[in-house]
């Protein structure tokens, strides 16, 4: 596992001061006009707060593991698609191009959840409810004969827990996908649960396989757990090949020391090349030889990236480079879905 495959949780209970105080504090100008053009009770509008307070938590918790410093939450936007599910983008230049993580969130009660993860080819998906605020006759609706047949031969004690698990696992696999259960509830069809471990399996059906059809004859895992009043779910599915394509911010910078080991071998330098080595100071670089490098960084990784707005943004600063800053740039753009700013090809 690493950075980019590891998942973030997060969890607020309260909001931690007065609404307007608060969003006028972690929001983006584009935040602040959906929330106040919201059509909805205050208690709605409170939820959507809390959840941007821990979405965004969690957003900067997933960026610290490949930035020095991560962006303060008003640089950090999150507004829903045309479905509801929310999607992380980010204010000003310096961010462009960072990665935009698959995010969940939800809430219940008071409390607010989010699970991210960086790598933005993963799709997840959290539920939250709570047990007192459980309707006694959901069952017959939400659930399929074979279904209230797995309920059926739990003991009395755990049945009306896990009907709610039951639930919360359709839910979260639906934001998962992200229509949420407009397929309808039983196209998240539940197979099997363990309750030692507290999972449970769902196979998708009809409209919901219309929405995600490679997850056909897959049985997906959804972790459940219960922690007094409140039932938790998460589903985190990798899809396959998107984790693996990516090399290591160490596969980066070896490359990057190896090329420019190559590129100067003529040069005649006094000390090796080191990841702090400035590009033009230290090493001698032309505007030409950067052009040359960058080329053949896009090319080697198959990527375009918007090297030539690195360059001219070092030019106005009037700085260096450094093979490090090359090295998180470069592991920035690989890391950006395709067509957000650049198309990836894949082989
Ligand atoms: C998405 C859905 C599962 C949310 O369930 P809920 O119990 O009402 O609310 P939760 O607190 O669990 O989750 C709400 C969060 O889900 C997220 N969400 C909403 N739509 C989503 C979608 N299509 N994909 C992924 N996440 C979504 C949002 O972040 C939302 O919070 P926010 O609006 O404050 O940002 C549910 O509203 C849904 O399926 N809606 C679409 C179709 C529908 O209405 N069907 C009726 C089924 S009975």
């Amino acid at each position: 596992m690493g950075p980019w495959t590891e998942s973030v949780y997060c969890r607020l209970d309260a909001l931690p001061c007065a609404p307007e105080a608060l969003a006028g504090l972690i929001l983006s100008p584009g935040e602040r006009e959906h929330w106040r053009s919201m059509r909805a009770v205050a208690k709605r509008r409170q939820e959507w707060l809390l959840g941007r307070a821990v979405a965004k938590e969690t957003v900067r918790a997933l960026l610290a593991r490949i930035m020095e410093a991560p962006p303060a939450p008003a640089q950090i936007e999150i507004l829903p698609d045309s479905y509801g599910c929310p999607k992380v983008h980010y204010c000003g230049a310096a961010l462009q191009g960072a990665p935009a993580p698959a995010l969940s969130i939800a809430h219940s009660q008071g409390t607010a959840v989010a699970l991210g993860i960086l790598d933005p080819d993963a799709r997840v998906g959290i539920d939250l409810e709570s047990l007192t605020s459980r309707r006694e006759d959901f069952e017959s609706v939400a659930f399929s004969p074979d279904e209230r047949g797995l309920l059926a031969a739990l003991t009395p004690e755990l049945r009306q827990e896990w009907a709610l698990r039951m639930w919360c696992a359709k839910e979260a696999t639906g934001k998962a996908l992200g229509r949420g259960l407009s397929a309808g509830l039983l196209a998240f069809h539940i197979t099997r649960l363990d309750t030692a471990r507290g999972t449970i399996e769902i196979e998708l059906r009809d409209g919901a396989l219309l929405q995600c059809a490679q997850l056909k004859n897959m049985s997906l895992n959804i972790y459940t757990a219960r922690e007094s009043d409140f039932i938790f779910s998460a589903i985190i599915y990798y899809q396959q090949g998107a984790v693996r394509m990516r090399p290591s911010r160490q596969e980066i910078l070896d490359y990057l020391l190896q090329k420019m080991g190559e590129l100067t071998q003529d040069w005649d330098y006094p000390d090796p090349v080191r990841p702090e080595s400035k590009l033009f100071t230290e090493l001698g670089f032309e505007s030409l030889d950067a052009v040359v490098l960058c080329t053949a960084i896009q090319e080697h990784y198959q990527t375009p990236m918007p090297f030539a707005e690195l360059l001219a943004e070092i030019g106005q600063q009037q700085r260096d480079l450094s093979i490090n800053e090359l090295t998180d740039f470069v592991n920035i753009h690989l890391a950006a879905p395709a067509g957000a700013g650049t198309q990836r090809r894949v082989q």
